[in-house]
Order: C-alpha cells, then sequence, then structure tokens
C-alpha cells in the first residue's frame, strides 16, 4: 500500500483544493493531510485563518479522498512524519517546487502538482472584501473579474 501526505492550511475550502488533494490520492492509496495549526498559521505562515483548525479538520475529513488528517504545528515535522507514518511520497502544489526536495534522501518520492488557475483561498477573501466595501452584494466566484485587462 502507497501512503502519500500532503500539507497544506486549506482554509475557505474551494475546488483548488479538492483537485490537489484529488491527484495526491491517486498518487497512491492512503492520503494523509497534515493540516497547519490556527498557531502555526498565526505565528509561522503569518495567516489568519477564516475556519479554525476543528472545523478546517472536519471538511477534510469528509472528503473520500482523504484517509486521515493529522496537525502540522512546525516547518521540520515532514521529516519526522515521514518514518512516523512511513510514508512513499510527499507531494504538494507547485508553487513550493524545489522547496521539499530534501525528502528525497529519507526515501520518499517527491511530487509537485501542478495549481489549479485563479483560486485561492486569499482570492476569495480579497475578492469578498473587495465586494462588500463597494456596497456590491458577491453572488459568486464567476461574478468576479478575473481577467480585468479585457
Ligand atoms: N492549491 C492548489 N491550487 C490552488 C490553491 C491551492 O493546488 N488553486 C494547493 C496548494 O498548492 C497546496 C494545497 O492546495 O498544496 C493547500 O494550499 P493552501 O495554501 O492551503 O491554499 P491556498 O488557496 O493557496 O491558500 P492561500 O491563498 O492562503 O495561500
Amino acid at each position: 500500500m502507497k501512503r502519500v501526505i500532503t500539507y497544506g492550511t486549506f482554509d475557505l475550502l474551494h475546488y483548488g483544493h479538492i483537485n490537489l488533494l484529488r491527484n495526491a490520492k491517486a498518487l497512491g492509496d492512503y492520503l494523509i493531510v497534515a493540516l497547519s495549526t490556527d498557531e502555526f498559521n498565526w505565528n509561522q505562515k503569518h495567516k489568519k485563518t477564516y475556519f479554525s483548525y476543528k472545523q478546517r479538520k472536519q471538511l477534510l475529513e469528509a472528503i473520500r479522498y482523504v484517509d486521515l488528517v493529522i496537525p502540522e504545528e512546525n516547518w521540520e515535522q515532514k521529516k519526522t512524519d515521514a518514518h512516523k507514518y512511513q510514508i512513499d511520497i510527499f507531494t504538494i502544489g507547485d508553487d513550493w517546487k524545489g522547496k521539499f526536495d530534501f525528502l528525497k534522501k529519507e526515501g520518499v518520492d517527491v511530487v509537485y502538482l501542478p495549481r489549479t488557475p485563479e483560486i485561492s483561498s486569499s482570492q476569495i477573501k480579497a475578492d469578498l472584501s473587495k465586494k462588500s466595501i463597494s456596497g456590491k452584494t458577491c453572488l459568486s466566484h464567476s461574478d468576479i473579474d478575473t481577467n480585468p485587462t479585457d
């Protein structure tokens, strides 16, 4: 059985996350998501999440591709997780390309998956706050002009 691990914040779960999780699961048989805790997000990644760790974990656990959710509490744990959870493949979006190649030395395959274009948690937050400042109601993501130069 091939065991795959991925790491991230997964706030305001969106279709880019689902694509990543589907592609990650397709690399093996068992997918572990190491989910950034609120403290790690705030202190190290300088991110304030909309949903709490508990809420983000509950959402991920409801996804069919995800077998186990564990906490990501620091940048250094990847190496120990690889051994603790007997990981065969580490994967993450290609916005992190090259950053985790050091895991190959631990006998882990490292795969950078293509990111889904034009969607991110921070973009959702920015779009919603833009819309609320301009006094309009945001009906859906498709209302947002993703190519404003046209
Ligand atoms: N991801 C992806 N495609 C997107 C957004 C995210 O493949 N459009 C992937 C990331 O590369 C990462 C995982 O989903 O492997 C979790 O990313 P995360 O940083 O939690 O999501 P973002 O939407 O990028 O959040 P933020 O805007 O806060 O960086």
